[in-house]
């Protein structure tokens, strides 16, 4: 199981559109993909269908799971496509400051999560729009980090901050993990969104950057409105060509591009 991660602290960035369109398009390939939403604000499982109020009192979530010392993931699985899985999760003050104030408290989802390993292809995780613990503990095991960069301009503001910080980790819990900004919400026609893929370029670096760039449509926000991946809804989409391009740079990316076809093979059967 290869792990991809969304982070970056600024919100509106599309890091929850990205986790669902990613995770929908690499099980659609035929992977087996397990989704970790760890934003209280729940917004990846409500659009995977997750009832939000029932959770709140089943307490099933990444961050309950993070503190249960005997219990297993897949007590805290939910299937929401074929082989796409979800580990949601909502609102819990309570929950995020022992996680906070735990020890080792940067490994425990590394650790609850290494008896999925071997179940999935591939675990890509949605975080909150903060550096904190729970976003600490996703990039612990991260071997892929996509910063979405939406255009604007504020898009590159505390970008340093964030790169500081995965290098931090990434050093300490996850050397092998690469680090790739992604341009979203994109309109290559505006000035602006140019400029600001130029700066992301220029600060990255163009081996850090995906080619592929996420264009800015209503059907996007129309399909996740629709609790949908803009495939399932718009197949012919500029942005469905996108994911499908921005999943098969991934693959690349991780080196898995015989994953996807063997993953191909074992859905056909
Ligand atoms: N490619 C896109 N085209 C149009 N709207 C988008 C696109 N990607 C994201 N959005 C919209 O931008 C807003 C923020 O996206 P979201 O994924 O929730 O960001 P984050 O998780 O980083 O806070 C949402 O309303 C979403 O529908
Ligand atoms: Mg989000």
């Amino acid at each position: 199981m290869k792990t991809i991660v969304l982070a970056n602290h600024k919100g509106g960035c599309a890091k929850t559109t990205t986790a669902l369109n990613i995770a929908v398009a690499l099980a659609a390939q035929g992977s087996r993909v397990l989704a970790v939403d760890l934003d209280p604000q729940g917004n990846l499982s409500a659009v995977f269908g997750v009832d939000l109020e029932e959770l709140e009192e089943s307490r099933r979530t990444s961050m309950r799971l993070m503190l249960d010392p005997q219990g297993d993931f897949s007590e805290y699985v939910s299937q929401v496509r074929p082989r796409v899985d979800i580990i949601p999760c909502c609102l819990d003050d309570e929950a995020e400051a022992v996680i906070t104030a735990a020890d080792s408290r940067e490994l425990l989802l590394k650790e609850k999560l290494e008896p999925a390993q071997a179940g999935y292809d591939y675990c890509v995780i949605d975080t909150p729009p903060s550096l904190g613990t729970p976003t600490l503990n996703a990039l612990a095991m991260s071997d892929l980090t996509i910063v979405p960069i939406d255009t604007g301009l504020f898009a590159l503001l505390g970008i340093k901050q964030l790169l500081r910080k995965v290098t931090r980790i990434s050093k300490r819990y996850s050397p092998q993990m690469q680090i790739l900004a992604l341009s979203t919400k994109y309109t290559s026609r505006q000035k602006l969104d140019r400029e600001v893929r130029e700066r992301v370029l220029a600060r990255f670096g163009e081996d850090y950057v995906f080619q592929t760039t996420v264009p800015k449509l209503v059907a996007v926000e129309e399909a996740t409105a629709t609790l949908k991946a803009v495939g399932e809804a718009h197949a012919e989409s500029p942005a469905t060509f996108a994911f499908r391009k921005l999943v098969k740079e991934i693959r690349e990316v991780l080196g898995d591009e015989e994953v996807g076809a063997q993953a191909i093979v074992r859905n056909a059967k």
